[in-house]
């Protein structure tokens, strides 16, 4: 258990948040899949990140860690050896659904398996396309859980209409594309994250995509590259609303990475009023970056729904904290897809935040919060969930009174030095 005794501080400074994730992930897979020396750098050492990294070694992959620079060295996907252990994916339904979906055009065995959390993350959304395009994986619940058997076998492309909006499934399909016979499509009637296919052809390949329909030839070869990860937004989203809440607060953050299909987060701080600027720098792997400046805010309660929803979906347990701090009502909605996250993210945030004082209800595809109510400290959950442990610590900046988060090591999968960057903002 961790006593967050913060006392009502002031932020000032500037910061790097650490690497994106899901770039970071997908750094050490295409490295993986393509021939050649693929470098990265500003890679996220967080525990996600690093069980994807420990599974591609047990494929025999070469991967070099210094610092934030990692080096893998592949002589192809063909040359991957097949391993002697279960492939241990941690928390990370990334690694999870995206290697079923790379193993599944292997010539290898493998049987992959996670923490408690991913033994309950549903999994039959990205293995029944799977077993479309002939994927021979077995499992839990026909299928539906881990741990997973992966007989890799020759792949057919498919046609797929995505039935929820999620960058993990269409980036297995894709994967698994690569290896399959034919032209594979993927429809999205809401766009999810497009690091999948700006990281194609950051490797080479050559993908279509128009207006939600991606598309894109098996057979392709992936060639080793250079890969700059930027600042993950989704952890920039923690000081964002805390630069916002805190009394006489002014947080910069650098080198944030503001992609268009994951920055839903600034529309909602612009629509609901948040002082702050931002400044774009440029492109890193085709991956806009910014500055972005936050100052103490007066804000007002908003909607948030429809298909800003993937753009902003693991930002919505902070942006619930932010929501209690602003006047008048904040509904979210069209967020069921939260109940399937490292936990059931609506009933998580509603029941801690109650613990606060907050007025907010939990409805059947989100929650309802009115605002502003002045939050009390107490003893709060994460339930594993790094992003709930971040919205507890952001809280305590706002209670006089501490708040006990337990298990707060959680935190260290997506944002290890977290706790230190919050120290070397506050100001008295
Ligand atoms: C991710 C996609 C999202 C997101 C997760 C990372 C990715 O999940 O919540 O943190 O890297 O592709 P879904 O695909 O389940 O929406």
């Amino acid at each position: 258990m961790k006593v967050i005794d913060y006392n009502r501080p002031s932020l000032r400074g500037a910061i790097q948040v650490p690497g994106d994730k899901s770039i970071s992930h997908r750094s050490v897979m295409f490295g993986a899949i393509a021939e050649g020396t693929t470098t990265v750098e500003g890679f996220l050492l967080g525990e996600d990140c690093l069980s994807t990294i420990d599974c591609f070694r047990k494929l025999g992959v070469q991967i070099d860690v210094d610092g934030t620079n990692v080096k893998i060295e592949s002589a192809g996907i063909d040359a991957w050896e097949e391993p002697k252990e279960v492939l241990y994916t941690g928390n990370s339904g990334t690694t999870t659904r995206l290697m079923l979906g790379i193993l599944s055009g292997t010539n290898l065995h493998t049987i992959m398996t996670g923490d408690a959390s991913i033994g309950k993350r549903p999994m039959r959304r990205v293995v029944d396309p799977l077993r479309q395009m002939g994927a021979q994986i077995a499992g839990r619940a026909g299928g539906q859980y881990t741990p997973l058997a992966i007989q890799g076998t020759e792949l057919q492309a498919i046609d797929y209409t995505m039935p929820v909006a999620s960058a993990q499934v269409k980036s297995a399909i894709l994967l698994a594309g690569l290896r399959a016979k034919g032209t594979t499509i993927v429809r999205e009637s809401e766009v999810s994250r497009d690091h999948t296919e700006r990281m194609l052809r950051q490797f080479g390949a050559k993908v279509d995509v128009t207006e939600g329909v991606v598309s894109f030839e098996g057979g392709q070869k992936l060639v080793g590259t250079h890969v700059k990860v930027p600042g993950d937004i989704s952890s920039a989203a923690f000081f964002l609303v805390a630069g916002a809440i805190a009394k006489d607060s002014e947080v910069v953050i650098e080198n944030v990475g503001v992609n268009e299909t994951r920055d839903g987060i600034i529309d909602v701080l612009t629509a609901m009023g948040a002082n702050m600027s931002m400044m774009v720098e440029g492109e890193t792997v085709a991956e806009p970056t910014a500055t972005i400046t936050i100052r103490t805010s007066h804000l007002h309660g908003t909607t948030i729904e429809g298909a800003i929803i993937p753009r902003l979906i693991d930002e919505i347990p902070i942006l619930a904290l932010l929501a209690t701090q602003a006047n008048g009502q904040t509904i979210i909605k069209d967020a069921e897809e939260l109940k399937v996250k490292e936990t059931d993210r609506i009933t998580a945030v509603v029941t801690e935040l109650k613990k606060l004082g907050a007025d907010i209800e939990a409805t059947d595809d989100g929650m309802i919060i009115n605002g502003p109510t002045p939050l009390q400290g107490g003893s709060l959950k994460s339930y594993g969930d790094h992003r709930i442990g971040m919205m507890a610590a952001v809280a305590a900046l706002i209670t006089d009174e501490p708040i006990q988060l337990d298990d707060a090591e959680c935190i260290a999968v997506s944002y290890p030095t977290f706790f230190e960057h919050v120290h070397s903002l506050i100001v008295r």
